[in-house]
């Protein structure tokens, strides 16, 4: 019976999240909303939930949670687990994650025809000013990687506000503000230099509204480019 330890009580390969999401949809969303967020009952986003134990999970929505109004499901142990997985996705790591898509397309997109890798480094490869992607997967979780792929602007990480500085010579600098007080300013450009100016050399500051990142249009290279994405970690190992 050995085997039977193996299977994982909460199966997070695509199909199953996939399922999941439909009952999540039918079922939750109403009161956890439609991307876990939260509305009558909690986020769903949070570090508690994304830190229940399967067991307790599963539990919980077979068995409701007596004196709340969170209901019981008792809808099966397989749609149960289905829809505990569209659950953790909402907050595990992508590495942790198996992920839909193409990830070697993603990859040849990455380096070739999507230009990525003129703006992020890969362990040591790649241009600036855009965030180190090494351990990305280890970081982010799929929904995130998803949203910085089609919608780059909706979070800009902290340190990478574009910016463009029109100095007293005229000369600009165009690139992320790194580090910004009333006496200086750091940017990073392009090229991976910084710059470090201080006010009074700067005429004006020119923000970037959104991100200096273009978005990807297409949902299928998104997901081939989020299942590469999703690959990215240091810490080695399985995946
Ligand atoms: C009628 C509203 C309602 C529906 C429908 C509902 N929930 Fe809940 N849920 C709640 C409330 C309220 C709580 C918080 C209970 C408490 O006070 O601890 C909760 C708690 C939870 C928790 C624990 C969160 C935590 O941080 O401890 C999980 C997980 C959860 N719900 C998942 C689901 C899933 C999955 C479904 C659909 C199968 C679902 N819920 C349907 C209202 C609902
Ligand atoms: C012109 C430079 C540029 C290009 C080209 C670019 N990016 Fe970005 N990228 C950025 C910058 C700057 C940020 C940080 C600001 C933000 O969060 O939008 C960023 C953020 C990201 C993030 C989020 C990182 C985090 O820490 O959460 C991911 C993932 C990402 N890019 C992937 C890609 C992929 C995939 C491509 C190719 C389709 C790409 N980028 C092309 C500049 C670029």
């Amino acid at each position: 019976m050995r085997f039977l330890l193996l299977w994982a009580l909460i199966p997070m390969d695509p199909a199953s999240v996939e399922a999941g999401k439909q009952i999540y949809m039918g079922s939750c969303s109403g009161c956890h909303g439609a991307t876990g967020e939260g509305s009558q009952g909690p986020s769903l986003l949070s570090g508690r939930a994304g830190r229940l134990p399967d067991k307790t999970l599963l539990n919980s929505i077979q068995n409701g949670l007596p004196g709340t109004s969170m209901p019981d499901f008792p809808m099966g142990a397989q749609k149960v687990a289905q829809v505990a997985a569209f659950v953790r996705s909402l907050t595990a790591p992508a590495a942790d994650t198996v992920v839909a898509g193409d990830a070697g397309r993603g990859k040849a997109l990455f380096f070739g025809a999507g230009k990525c890798v003129a703006c992020h480094m890969i362990r040591g490869e790649g241009g600036h000013p855009g965030p180190d992607l090494s351990n990305i997967a280890a970081e982010r979780t799929v929904p995130q990687l998803r949203e910085s792929v089609m919608k780059p602007g909706a979070r800009i990480a902290d340190g990478f506000r574009g910016v463009t500085a029109v100095l007293a010579s005229g000369a600009t600098v165009k690139g992320v503000a790194k580090n910004y007080n009333n006496y200086s300013v750091q940017i990073l450009d392009g090229s991976g230099k910084m710059h470090l100016l201080e006010t009074r050399e700067v005429k004006r500051l020119e923000w970037t509204d959104g991100s200096l990142m273009p978005a990807v249009t297409g949902a299928e290279d998104a997901q081939n480019l989020v299942a590469f994405l999703a690959t990215l970690s240091t810490r080695g190992g399985s995946k």
